[in-house]
């Protein structure tokens, strides 16, 4: 059939308007390049909205600090995964990403002296890892809120172009390079063609490939899908994190700020267990290591609760006025999802999927990588993703609290300044091929007349029970290889998909089908990634596995998958190297806590 699209130039797309998206195309706009942010919701909807506690910089205003203290903690916190240039860039240039913030309007909370209020965080630690770092910068506990309302202000004050509610379908591949995105209006039901020099995907993480999730229902990692169907790797995807504290039942986050100000999680015992793991960080161990305390107390028999299947966090000791100044958002979200007065009662807690640490490969520039044998740093041409949907890799195995707000800006804007390195203002574009953008109108049509007799949301349901049975905070071979299977079978149903809804104009049924098809992708890269990597590191807990094996699987993971859902798994290497001589790698070792 033909296809109609209206056609678009810039010199660069963001796809994408979260903290990252919306920090590059300002970046980008600012230096003069005619840029435009496509979103599936308004910018101000996007998840970054929900990120509570705060942002990770070495500021020191509450106490010492240093960015080499910063940086030793995400590469500990990491578990060894991460690569030491790009955590040198982020810990180095935090300090001037955050003051950008304060100066561009964000409104931070503020200490006695008026500087920007800093509380601690799970394994940020002063002096390499000897105290507890106040290193974690505040907007209350509504601090993404803050950032996102500020970013999309400075974006339309530099002229970005928005083109808020298109749902972007594919990349447009000339070859190896990107040269556009394909996408549908859904209020118009019209398809958009967007050429660029650069695309850059800051299009989130996939935490919707699970059942409990504190993430949007939005977060189905769109560009990450996109860069699978290029035949493009994504990295390190077995690694998932759980945030400790999602409200039992709802899955909404609850603070790790509110542990920063002193909550403490409780067994059915009465007893502050996390002394026991980690006698030193206590709570504020890092994330990994107290979800997995938390669900070795619950499967011991030491939940709370009827069904003892959960935890309680503790802030009613206390002071009432400190949760009204400092946690007012989370006091308000366990009365609506918990029915709890924080003041009073506990909130019933449960660790529940938050962050994705794997995505699509880049170095610290952005440049979305295909690694090959001869090289592992090879660029696609055209090409960035930045925020929750890339792998940096800064976070390795595991991140830190509060690290993924300030990925976000400085890597956001160290893309707008590559960007305007690689691309000259107003520069003419090849003309597109005739058939630029067909198989992603062919995909879409697909699904648009599917009329099998499964409904999406049957298959989503399945995809997400079977990720959160078999892919969960502990794993073991023979869980991992049920998870396989349950994809494959998830895959096979798709034969059978059936929407009701054949319009194009804001078709939800057909919206969310596209969204289950991006998961289903990334939901076997994480599952085979896991399955393949037969060590414990970070987040990805064996039980048949329980050690770090630094010899065999200090490396990414590269996960591929076929348009029949076959995955192939490869690696490349971790970079053991800093980005200067002024700090020195930092050797792998035992974790204490
Ligand atoms: O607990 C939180 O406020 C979440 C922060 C983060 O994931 O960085």
């Amino acid at each position: 059939m033909s296809y109609e699209f209206t056609d678009h130039q810039f010199d660069v797309i963001v796809v994408g308007a979260g903290g990252s998206g919306l920090r590059a195309a300002l970046g980008c706009s600012e230096r003069g390049l005619k840029t435009a942010c496509i979103s599936k919701v308004f910018p101000t909807r996007s998840h970054t909205v929900a990120a509570q506690g705060g942002i990770s910089a070495a500021l020191g205003n509450m106490g010492d600090d240093d960015w080499r203290w910063h940086m030793y903690d995400t590469v500990k916190g990491s578990d060894w995964l991460g690569d030491q240039d790009a955590i040198e860039y982020l810990c180095r240039n935090a300090a001037e990403a955050v003051y950008e913030l304060e100066h561009f309007g964000v409104p931070f909370s503020r200490t006695e002296e008026g500087k920007i209020y800093q509380r601690p965080f799970g394994g940020m630690t002063t002096n390499f890892g000897e105290g507890i770092a106040q290193r974690t910068c505040a907007a209350a506990d509504r601090t993404g809120h803050a950032i996102l309302h500020t970013l999309y202000g400075q974006s339309l004050r530099h002229d970005t172009e928005f083109f808020i509610e298109y749902f972007a379908l594919d990349l447009i591949m000339d070859e190896d390079r990107c040269v556009g995105v394909i996408a549908l209006e859904m209020s118009t039901g019209t398809l958009h063609r967007f050429q660029a020099k650069q695309v850059i995907l800051a299009t989130g993480g996939y935490g919707r490939a699970y059942f409990s999730a504190t993430s949007a229902h939005t977060c189905t990692g769109d560009g990450s899908a996109m860069v699978i169907r290029a035949g493009l790797p994504l990295q390190d995807m077995e690694f998932v994190q759980f945030h400790p504290t999602g409200i039992y039942g709802a899955g909404c986050l609850i603070t790790e700020g509110s542990r920063g100000e002193g909550g403490i999680l409780i067994n059915s015992e009465g007893e502050r267990f996390m002394e026991r793991y980690a006698p030193s960080a206590k709570d504020l161990a890092s994330r990994d290591v107290v979800s997995r305390s938390m669900t070795i107390e619950i499967r011991e028999g030491r939940g709370v609760g009827p069904n003892k299947d959960h935890i309680y966090l503790h802030l009613d000791h206390l002071d009432p006025d400190i949760l009204a100044e400092r946690l007012p958002g989370i006091s308000e979200s366990a009365k609506v999802f918990a029915g709890v007065d924080v003041t009073k009662e506990p909130i019933p807690v449960l660790p529940t999927v938050h962050y994705n640490m794997g995505g699509i490969p880049t170095n610290y520039n952005g440049e979305v990588l295909n690694p090959s044998e001869e090289d592992e740093a090879r660029i696609v041409p055209g090409l960035m993703a930045i925020g929750e949907a890339a792998c940096v890799s800064v976070h390795g195995a595991n991140r830190l609290g509060s690290n993924s707000l300030i990925d976000l800006v400085v890597f956001g804007r160290a893309a707008a300044i590559r960007a305007s390195e690689v691309v000259t203002p107003g520069e003419g574009h090849a003309p597109l091929a005739s058939n630029a953008g067909h198989a992603a109108v062919d995909r879409l049509e697909r699904f648009r007349n599917a009329d099998g007799s499964t409904p999406t949301s049957e298959l989503r349901g399945e995809m997400q029970r079977a990720m959160q049975e078999n892919c969960a905070v502990f794993r073991s071979g023979e869980i991992l290889e049920e998870g396989c299977k349950r994809m494959q079978d998830v895959v096979r149903g798709m034969d059978d998909i059936g929407i009701a809804d054949r319009s194009l104009i804001w078709n939800s049924d057909l919206i969310e089908t596209l969204e289950f098809d991006n998961l289903i992708v990334q939901a076997i890269a994480t599952v085979e990634g896991a399955n393949a990597r037969k060590e414990s590191r970070g987040g990805h807990a064996r039980e048949d596995f329980p050690e770090r094996d630094d010899e065999n699987y200090m490396k990414h993971t590269l996960a591929y998958v076929d348009a029949k859902g076959k995955a192939t798994i490869g690696y490349r290497g971790v970079h053991d190297y800093t980005l200067t001589n002024e700090v020195s790698y930092i050797e792998p070792k035992a974790r204490v806590y």
